[in-house]
């Protein structure tokens, strides 16, 4: 019989890149999402290309009794993957109580629950943001983490902090955190791939849509950081690539191969590529120049980091497969095809 996983944060960015994955290797998926930043339409682009449907509950996982009522009904599940989080670094700043309520509540609402059934194994989306500014690069998973520059970073950390503390306490509870480094790109299909909701945070949809013309032009945060080229250098992972590092740690869980109750990988491609070099990459694979100013640092802005994934790669047998410019191309194809755009 197929395994059972409930993927919270399911329709989402990264969430429904790994439904296709865990879909595609035949698992029943459950997934919960509050829509609060995704689109129902994206079920029919996983339906699309999984050509299968995975089961879908509008829940926030913040309400309790609801929460509590969906596993009253679905007791018999196999393993949950824990998405379901407000990411936006500015915003949680601005409204941090915001963030440490549906970060933290949804987190301590969905625990309880699984304990409560006996559901043992999670697989929770951590980040690389728990490292801060990392003391040397590539940082490893024993790298000390440092304060957060934001509350939304906090959360990470706190959560990685509750779900240490409870597996001492809930012996038959398995963790696996995953810290992301810069997620980006899209299906190659193109029928699924990052949406914000308003004006982008993050640098790859910003480019996308200036690009696009939606944006008039990318601000460039700072060029006078100690690095090759000034700017700030990140290691970006394509979506696709992260989403089977998901399958993988789920099929840890549920076959019993964890190490410990609590497992910790950094999840990047090893490589750190500045602003400037995500932009040249742009630009050769979609032929198109792109109109950006260098202007100040964004406060808060992290100067380097990159992922030491031998972890990773040893233990889950896991690495990325695709490289900066596939990935960017992937990012601009489905921008093109989300707007409608010809060439
Ligand atoms: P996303 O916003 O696209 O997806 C998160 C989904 O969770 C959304 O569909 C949203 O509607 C849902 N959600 C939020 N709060 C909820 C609640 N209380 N109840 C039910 N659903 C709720 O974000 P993403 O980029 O796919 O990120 C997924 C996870 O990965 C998050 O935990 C995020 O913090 C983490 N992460 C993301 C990045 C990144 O750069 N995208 C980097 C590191 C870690
Ligand atoms: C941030 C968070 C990370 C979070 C992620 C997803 C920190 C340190 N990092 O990553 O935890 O998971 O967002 O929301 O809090 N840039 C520009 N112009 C832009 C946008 C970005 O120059 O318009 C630059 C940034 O200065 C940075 C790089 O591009 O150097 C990547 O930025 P971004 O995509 O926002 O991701 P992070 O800040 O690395």
């Amino acid at each position: 019989m197929a395994k059972k996983i409930l993927v919270t944060g399911g329709t989402g960015y990264i969430g429904s890149h790994t439904v296709v994955e865990l879909l595609q290797k035949d698992y029943e998926v459950f997934i919960i999402d509050n829509l609060s930043n995704s689109h129902i339409s994206v079920l029919e682009g996983i339906e699309k290309i999984a050509g299968k449907k995975p089961h879908f509950t509008k829940l926030d996982l913040t309400d309790k009794f609801a929460t509590e009522k969906y596993f009253n009904n679905h007791h018999d599940l196999d393993a949950v993957i824990h998405f379901a989080a407000l990411k936006s670094v500015n915003e949680s700043v601005a409204e941090p109580l915001r963030y440490y309520k549906n970060n933290l509540e949804s987190l301590i609402n969905l625990l309880h629950n699984m304990i409560t059934k006996e559901i043992s194994s999670l697989v929770f989306s951590s980040s690389c943001t728990v490292y801060g500014e990392p003391d040397k690069n590539p940082v490893n998973e024993k790298a000390p983490l440092k304060k957060p520059a934001s509350p939304y970073g906090k959360t990470k950390q706190i959560a990685e902090d509750i779900l240490q503390d409870s597996i001492i306490s809930v012996d038959f509870l398995k963790v696996i955190a995953l810290r992301y480094f810069n997620p980006i790109g899209s299906h190659q299909s193109s029928l699924i791939g990052e949406l914000p909701i308003g004006i982008p945070n993050n640098l790859v949809p910003f480019i996308t849509q200036t690009a696009a013309g939606i944006r008039e032009q990318l601000k460039v945060f700072g060029d006078d950081y100690n690095t090759s080229d000034g700017t700030c250098i990140r290691d970006y992972i394509n979506v696709v690539d992260l989403a089977k590092a998901h399958v993988v740690s789920v099929d840890r869980l549920i076959n019993n191969k964890s190490k410990e109750h609590f497992e910790i990988f950094n999840l990047g491609t090893g490589k750190g590529y500045s602003v400037l070099d995500a932009i040249k990459s742009f630009e050769k694979v979609s032929g198109k120049k792109l109109n950006y100013i260098l202007v100040d640092r964004r406060p808060g802005d992290i100067e380097q980091v990159w992922a030491d994934v031998s972890k990773a790669n040893e233990i889950l047998g896991w690495k990325t497969e695709k490289n900066l410019d596939e990935t960017m191309l992937s990012a601009w194809n489905w921008e093109k095809k989300y707007r409608g755009i010809q060439e």
